[in-house]
């Protein structure tokens, strides 16, 4: 059963009925759900959540829908991996590793679907659509085919292949728009006032966002209940980021773990870094930009919840980082080398990201970390390619040993 009270302006605090609905009328604030806490406390323990599935949906009493008709594809619930090698590196003896990039459409994207998809079941929508960077339209495909919706996803034209073709699979009609993701998502906003579909980063965003919580959930469950000191989140509209640290914060006033500390750092890349600017400037707004970055899915130039993600940073002592362009793929090739984990390009930013903090000092030897792997490397594998250099041979032992020896033998 959901908790929701109703939609809340989160800048003048009018209230809203529950409702596809994502804008004050009154100041253009973002609208964001609000929930009965102490009818959540009467029902919530460490033990309620235990017995749960082993997906997201052991946080039913958290997500603003009726978990008992989720839209679920087993989202969920990834592996907390003990970062040792890659931690040996960085000089860190408590790095963990969140892959989220495990999920049924490979990419933390599921999470805010999932939740998205069964709101607007139950507003008796039938067709899902989305502006997406790329794992969006991936996620919205695959939980519209699971509902039995109709599906439009909208994506930038320049999208890597992997990502396209990882979306129509499921049978969404997709539409390549000659733009920028902003370009897009201006786009889908009047398409949204038109047309009765649900969008889910749009019309359903108040619902939508709230999916990013389980980030914070399972993290703090999977740690023994507990947050971590620092927790390494890669940002395109700062969505995320602002809602792993609700997701700890809720857990913490609910008594389910102690007071959360986390420092939560926020990472772009330079070619698409208007929050980390923000937040060098000292300032709370974000100053759009056109992007230019190898990580196309984080290219949002004009990011929806930059003032939040920066409120968050201030809140929590984090700090926020670019990392160059040529240390994206530095990234990516470090986590798949140490760790077993190949991650896109975002998870390339937060690796690059994490071992900027490691070396400014940023983070203590002992000090609890998680770095947020978010997305798939799979699907984005024409920036890697440089990589797939096989000795080519005959199929017999000397011509093995002939190419063997003259790439170095046994000491190679
Ligand atoms: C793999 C991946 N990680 C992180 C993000 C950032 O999410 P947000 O827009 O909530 O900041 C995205 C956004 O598309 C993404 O695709
Ligand atoms: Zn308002």
């Amino acid at each position: 059963m959901s908790h929701v009270t109703g939609l809340r302006c989160r800048e003048c605090g009018r209230e809203y009925p529950i409702e596809p609905l994502n804008v004050c009328d009154f100041c253009f604030g973002p609208l964001e759900v609000s929930y009965d806490y102490d009818a959540i406390a009467h029902v919530i323990s460490r033990e309620s959540i235990a017995k749960g599935p082993l997906t997201m949906w052991r946080y039913e009493d958290l997500l603003p829908v009726d978990g008992a008709n989720a839209v679920d594809i087993a989202t969920g619930f990834t592996p907390l991996i003990k970062a040792k090698n890659l931690g040996r590196v960085l000089g860190l003896d408590n790095l963990y590793i969140k892959n989220d990039s495990v999920n049924p459409s490979y990419s933390f994207k599921d999470r805010v679907v999932s939740v998205a998809a069964t709101k607007a079941l139950e507003f008796g929508f039938d067709t899902l659509a989305c502006a997406s960077t790329g794992n969006l339209a991936g996620a919205v495909a695959a939980h519209g085919a699971k509902a039995g919706m109709k599906v439009f996803v909208f994506i930038p034209a320049d999208l890597e292949e992997g990502k396209i073709i990882g979306t129509a699979i499921y049978g969404a009609k997709l539409v390549a728009a000659k733009g920028s993701y902003d370009d897009v998502n201006r786009l889908c906003s009047e398409l949204a006032d038109t047309y009765r579909w649900a969008f889910v980063n749009i019309n359903m965003r108040p619902y939508y966002s709230e999916g990013s919580k389980t980030l914070g959930y399972e993290v703090a469950e999977q740690l023994g209940w507990r947050a971590p000191d620092h927790a390494i989140v890669p940002a395109a509209s700062g969505s995320l980021f602002t809602k792993i640290w609700k997701g700890l914060k809720e857990l913490s006033d609910l008594g389910l773990i102690g007071q959360a500390h986390t420092k939560m750092h926020l990472i772009q890349a330079q070619g698409c870094s208007p929050i980390v600017e923000a937040y060098r400037q000292n300032s709370l707004h974000v100053r759009p930009i056109k992007p230019n970055t190898i990580a196309k899915s984080l290219a949002i130039g004009n990011p929806a919840d930059g003032f939040y993600a920066l409120k968050t940073l201030k809140a929590t002592g984090g700090r926020a980082e670019a990392v160059p362009e040529e240390e994206v793929i530095e990234g990516i090739k470090l986590l798949a080398e140490t760790e077993g984990v190949f991650t896109e390009a975002a998870g390339g930013v937060t690796v690059a990201g994490l071992r900027q903090l490691a070396n400014l000092g940023v983070i203590e030897k002992n000090e609890v970390t998680v770095a947020y792997i978010t997305g798939n490397g799979l699907k984005t594998q024409e920036i890697v390619r440089h990589v797939a250099n096989p000795l080519i041979i005959e199929p017999n032992m000397e011509s093995f040993e002939a190419a063997f020896m003259a790439a170095g033998g046994p000491r190679s």
